[in-house]
């Protein structure tokens, strides 16, 4: 069926697909209609994940983002893509002043580096079609700040700025790249964090639209920029977050 919403036929990579929002992604585009490449490191959450997917056709790579060997191999073994979505990342909140530089390292490696490194991978070996959409997860801490967030705001930051930059690259091929910033979403991530189950509850309770996010929320919006219905939306931040960062 062609329906601007539809992203069926639509060959989709998706990183750091073996939890959270990155899981929900995969499932979502699945039952989309569309053929799903999703990477992670963790084998069996990954098979997880290709458990809870509707169809066939799907390919489960256990891929670290942060080899240079992992992608190479990645980049060799993908068909041509119409959609890309670059979400593994990690966060260690730490305030400044107790910053170990491997946390670090760890953090812009994965957060930033991976993705630039992917995409240039990808765009050299010609596995991006024309009129495809990259899609970054970044955050709303990229111009949202927490205490202790240092490292990840400026690893999302600094991806919002690559994705804008990007765009402009890849425009005339009409590939279109944008990113997802979304709000607080409990997952693998924040369960990492050292805030208490008191701090959260309290945190949620300043979301204008009253709760924190769902993993699916997030997929709902890659799905939108999957789609060909923002085939004339590139170089954008896509806010998705309850409302937290008009406050
Ligand atoms: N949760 C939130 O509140 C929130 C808010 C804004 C933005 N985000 C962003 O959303 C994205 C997904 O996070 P999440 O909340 O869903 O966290 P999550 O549940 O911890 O998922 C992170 C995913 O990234 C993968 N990953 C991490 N390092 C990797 C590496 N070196 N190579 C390959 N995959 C790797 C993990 O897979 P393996 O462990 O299997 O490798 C996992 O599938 C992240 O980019 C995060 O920064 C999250």
């Amino acid at each position: 069926m062609n329906h601007p919403f539809y992203i069926a036929n639509k060959k989709v990579l998706i990183t750091g697909a073996s939890s959270g929002i990155g899981r929900a992604m995969a499932i979502a585009c699945s039952e989309m209609g569309a053929t799903v490449y999703f990477t992670g490191r963790n084998a069996v959450a990954l098979a997880d994940t290709r458990n809870r997917m509707q169809g066939e056709g799907h390919q489960l790579i256990v891929s670290d983002s942060t080899s240079k060997y992992d992608l190479e191999q990645l980049t060799a073994g993908l068909p041509e893509l119409d959609g890309i979505v670059c979400n593994a990342g990690v966060n260690r909140r730490m305030l400044t002043q107790y910053l170990k530089e491997q946390d670090m390292d760890m953090i812009l490696n994965t957060n930033l580096k991976a993705p630039m490194q992917l995409m240039k991978h990808l765009l050299k070996a010609k596995k991006v079609q024309s009129g495809a959409s990259v899609v970054f997860v970044s955050s709303i801490a990229a111009h949202h700040s927490s205490i202790g967030d240092g490292v990840y705001s400026a690893s999302k930051g600094g991806l919002s700025s690559f994705a804008k930059v990007l765009a402009l690259e890849l425009a005339s091929k009409k590939i279109r790249v944008n990113t997802i910033q979304p709000g607080m979403v409990r997952s693998g991530l924040t369960e990492n964090s050292p805030l208490t189950e008191e701090d959260y509850a309290k945190d949620e309770q300043r979301y204008p639209l009253g709760r924190y996010g769902k993993p699916e929320d997030v997929a709902n919006a890659a799905i939108f920029l999957l789609a060909d219905a923002s085939q004339w939306i590139t170089g954008i931040d896509l806010i998705v977050d309850g409302g937290i960062s008009i406050i």
